[in-house]
């Protein structure tokens, strides 16, 4: 319809996209024939139908499971150009790509292999397409402060390379408090900072991420809305928030799309946008997130407007650059 075409054609960036959640199950099995890695499934509708997750850590064990085919620096290449080649369809003009660095160096890949491999990606990515691209470094708040800075330090000959650094996996339990230290490490370095919070996690999380992490967005974010005050301070901040409604329904954050919060955001007058997050998991790329939701919530072409403007002033791209898009 005319609305799809409306979307697609929106020159957008996209903010939160973890580009490990870009595995689709084709390049899966790909990449498990190349590299000679047992997968056990025996079926790219085998891998789909074992997309049924009830909560984060149901996902997350799958997702890095899913990893374990990833070997190679040309792995993570065409990893990261089948991501650009979609996103392309999808109108996506600059993305700011997460990666999970621990989650291949535990495995024993040197982290050189896995940062040039999407560096080159991102590279031929702008070529073909016309899209810029940046990364983020993401820490895995499951494992220790520790492995956090050693990952920091791997990271010291990338860091003119690295945007920022975030944080994600399993967030209950794991709150940014604990990883203080590491986020003023990287502040120190120059690297701007982002953080999972408030998808599965309290209030309270967001309020640290605030507070101790010093976010300058917030990935997520929806269960800021339970605290008016909280809700307040994300306003007189500006603060970005990278919302994902696929993945909120996929991972039950909300129960139907139609109870999401995402017109609630925009009401409010909250720096909403619209991202996939784990796109060959959640069931779409980002113009399937704005569909899905301007169907569910009524979204009129304005708030779809209001949201792709969201993306621009929420990236990390230079003020002169976000004014070219806006
Ligand atoms: N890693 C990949 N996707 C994630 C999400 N939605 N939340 C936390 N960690 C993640
Ligand atoms: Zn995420």
């Amino acid at each position: 319809t005319d609305f799809d075409t409306f979307i697609e054609g929106l020159p957008k960036a996209e903010l939160h996209l973890h580009i490990e959640g870009s595995l689709e199950p084709e390049l899966m099995f790909e990449l498990a024939r190349r590299n000679a890695v047992a997968i056990p499934f025996a079926s790219v509708e085998e891998v789909r139908a074992a997309y049924a997750f009830s909560n984060l850590q149901d996902f997350l064990d799958i997702y890095y499971a899913g990893a374990d085919v990833l070997r190679t620096r040309a792995d993570f290449h065409d990893l990261a150009m089948a991501y650009f080649t979609r996103a392309a369809r999808d109108g996506v003009v600059h993305a700011e790509l997460m990666f999970d660095p621990q989650t291949h160096t535990d495995r024993g890949m040197p982290f050189a292999e896995v940062i040039e491999g999407l560096l080159s990606g991102m590279r031929a990515a702008e070529a073909q397409f016309g899209i810029t691209s940046s990364l983020i470094l993401s820490f895995l708040r499951h494992l220790s402060e520790e492995a956090a800075f050693a990952t920091l330090e791997m990271a010291e000959p990338w860091l003119d390379r690295i945007a920022a650094v975030g944080l994600d996996s399993s967030e209950v339990g794991h709150p940014p408090s604990k990883f203080a230290r590491v986020f003023a490490a990287a502040r120190e370095k120059g690297l701007r900072i982002t953080a999972h919070a408030g998808e599965e996690g309290p209030p309270e999380y967001v309020q640290e991420a605030l507070d101790l992490l010093k976010v300058e967005r917030l990935d997520h974010g929806n269960r800021a809305l339970e605290d008016e005050a909280l809700v307040a301070r994300l306003l007189s901040e500006g603060m970005t928030l990278t919302v994902c409604p696929l993945s909120n329904l996929k991972l039950c954050v909300v129960e139907d799309l139609a109870d999401h919060p995402l017109d609630r955001m925009l009401a409010l007058g909250l720096r909403a946008t619209v991202n996939s997050d784990d796109p060959a998991y959640f069931g779409g790329y980002v113009a399937d997130n704005y569909r899905a939701i301007a169907k569910a919530r009524g979204l009129s072409r304005e708030d779809l407007v209001t949201l792709a403007r969201n993306s621009f002033t929420g990236s990390f791209l230079p003020r002169e650059t976000v004014a070219r898009h806006v």
